[in-house]
């Protein structure tokens, strides 16, 4: 059986744990480039214990950024940066992670902290936004979309795989496409944001072909021995969005795309969601164990696996395969030290560099003064 801590193999890319930090958009990008930031954030992350370690989602477009300030790999000068991000974390121990995306019709934002909204295309700092039809998302995102022709969707898969190409070259081990959260991918699948009449609209094998084009890109590119993965929209908690049943069809029509392992998270189509469970502890668990169960595909999710006693128990009970990590992850860099020492892992300084390791086993300091609060007696 495993635990948190056993090792993931999933092609021929080995995880040290089943511990990863989730992308989180930072918007400190400049140029779409990563600086010393992203570097300082990943690397700490990987010299906290984390097995695999996303920075952002990382745009194949320009305009496929949330705001100017997110990071990108249109170009090849982007590549660089991303290099340095992929050379501290595996120096670290874990194995670089990129998730390749495109915003759609919720593009075009400034920063959360400075308001969440939607610039107009004519703003300095905004732009046009595209998507499956010309629905706008509506409240905080009024601005018209672009509908995207056939031929721009050849070009928007034509981006994945030159993006494909740079993350290898920039050394990424694990690559993620996403289709959640309300950006491109998520609206081909909604019927609340997808109306299109053509072979790209309507029922699921129609709604599904873009991503599935997107897999078949990649893959051409992406080696066959590296992890493909993607993150889904699988339910818009909406009546007239996507259902958890379709999302289930078409991670299987994925598999036979070449997909390794399905990461699973909300469409965010709309803000109008009922139930709202973003409070509950691990409340995508289910819906991913599903996938696992009835797919026989390797599962990742998040959402409120923060506590080390749930992170464990999901992985104990083969429900995913992978935790995937994002306010914790911010919040505590040593967060897989600290869940070891919770869970009573017998060496947890094992999970840092070695060097610490060392100085934090034999440098004998008093117990409780090393950095950390006593570790709590084991649950029984
Ligand atoms: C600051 C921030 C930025 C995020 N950006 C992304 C992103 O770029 N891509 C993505 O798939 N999810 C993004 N998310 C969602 C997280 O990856 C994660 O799925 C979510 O926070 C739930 O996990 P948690 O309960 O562990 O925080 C972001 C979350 C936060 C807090």
């Amino acid at each position: 059986m495993p635990d948190l801590f056993s090792p993931l193999t999933i092609k021929d890319v080995t995880l040290r744990n089943r511990i990863a930090m989730s992308p989180m958009t930072q918007h400190r990008a400049v140029d779409g480039r990563v600086g010393d930031f992203h570097v300082m954030l990943t690397g700490s992350r990987a010299a906290g214990g984390f097995g695999l370690v996303f920075p952002e989602q990382i745009a194949i477009t320009a305009d496929g950024r949330t705001s100017v300030h997110c990071a990108g790999i249109w170009e090849d000068g982007q590549i660089e940066g991303l290099a340095r991000i992929t050379r501290i974390v595996k120096e670290m121990g874990g194995v670089p992670a990129i998730q390749l995306g495109h915003t759609g019709r919720k593009g075009s934002e400034c920063a959360p902290w400075l308001g969440r909204v939607q610039l107009p295309p004519e703003h300095p700092d905004g732009w046009q936004v595209r998507g499956p039809s010309d629905v706008p998302y509506g409240g905080v995102r009024p601005y018209p979309v672009h509908p995207l022709s056939i031929a721009e969707i050849a070009d928007l898969h034509r981006a994945y795989a030159d993006a494909a190409r740079r993350a290898l070259d920039a050394g990424f081990e694990w690559l993620e496409l996403h289709f959640a959260h309300g950006y491109l991918g998520a609206s081909f699948l909604s019927p609340l944001a997808n109306r299109r009449t053509d072979a790209y609209g309507g029922p699921l094998a129609n709604r599904v072909r873009y991503h599935l084009e997107a897999l078949d890109a990649v893959r051409a590119v992406w080696p066959e021995r590296l992890p493909l993965t993607m993150r889904l929209g699988s339910d818009d908690l909406n009546p007239a969005g996507t259902q958890f049943d379709d999302a289930l069809a078409a991670v299987a029509m994925m598999k036979d795309h070449g997909l390794d392992l399905a990461d699973l998270s909300i469409g965010f189509n709309t803000d109008d969601m009922n139930p709202k469970p973003f409070a509950d502890l691990a409340f995508m668990v289910e819906r991913a164990a599903r996938v696992r169960r009835e797919v026989g595909i390797p599962v990742a999710t998040s959402w409120n696996l923060g506590l080390p006693a749930v992170a464990d128990r999901v992985i104990r009970e083969e429900a995913i395969d992978l935790v995937m990590l994002g306010r914790p992850a911010l919040s505590n860099p040593h967060w897989p030290v600290w869940a070891a020492r919770e869970l009573a892992h017998p060496d947890p300084f094992s999970l840092v560099p070695e060097d610490w390791g060392w100085w934090l086993r034999n440098f004998r300091a008093h117990p409780d003064c090393i950095g950390w609060p006593p570790a709590a007696a084991p649950s029984a």
